[in-house]
């Protein structure tokens, strides 16, 4: 949270699905693409974490140290995830909880955050955007409000067959619109 704001801004980019042809992969990695030159997106990964188990912090796991050192020295997060079930998939969950502890050491604390959902249906995964944004308000997350970015049916995010090729104009706009909102955001809450 101290980046002189002429550097580009390090964003810890976290995919919220394990698949291998993950649509929130995907789009994730498009995302890369097409941020402004301002920031600079750095993937973590959520699935190796152990799942958070509080009687393992005498002795934490690697996983769990290295994850909340790559979030600790982010100037922020991008968060790309699906919906499971109305919710956020229980890897993102737990990787929420890991950074979440030991009490006192919230590595989400002060973070400004970027939200995308996804969906193969209609809603674009609007209730695992919700759930998230509440766990990263009580943990001090400052999630951008707007404007939001809940893609809807997955499966034409991309043209081609199947969705082979490369992003349809109207998703890389809004994505686009997404990245440059994101950057303001951050740099409004990034004291030099
Ligand atoms: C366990 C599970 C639960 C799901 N629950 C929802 C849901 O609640 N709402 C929804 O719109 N789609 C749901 N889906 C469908 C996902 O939107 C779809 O599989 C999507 O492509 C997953 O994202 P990914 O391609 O990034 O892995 C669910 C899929 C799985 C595997």
């Amino acid at each position: 949270m101290t980046a002189p704001t002429s550097q580009p801004l390090d964003v810890a980019l976290i995919i919220g699905s394990l698949r291998r042809a993950s649509w929130s992969r995907r789009v994730a990695h498009e995302m890369k693409a097409l941020v402004p030159p301002t920031l600079a997106l750095r993937e973590v990964g959520t699935g190796e974490l152990p799942l958070y188990n509080e009687d393992l912090e005498a002795s934490p796991p690697a996983a769990w140290t290295a994850f909340r050192a790559d979030v600790r020295r982010a100037d922020g997060l991008l968060i790309v995830t699906p919906e499971y079930n109305r919710s956020m998939p229980g890897n993102l969950k737990n990787a929420i909880d890991v950074g979440s502890r030991p009490s006192g050491r919230n590595v989400f604390d002060g973070k400004p955050v970027g939200v995308a959902s996804l969906s193969a249906g209609l809603l674009g995964g609007m209730a695992a955007n919700h759930d998230l944004r509440k766990s990263l308000a009580v943990l001090n997350a400052m999630s951008m409000p707007q404007p939001e970015l809940m893609l809807s049916r997955a499966a034409t995010l991309f043209e081609g067959d199947a969705g082979a090729g490369p992003l349809a104009p109207t998703t890389r706009e809004a994505i686009g619109k997404f990245l440059h909102a994101l950057d303001a955001w951050m740099r409004r809450l990034i004291v030099a």
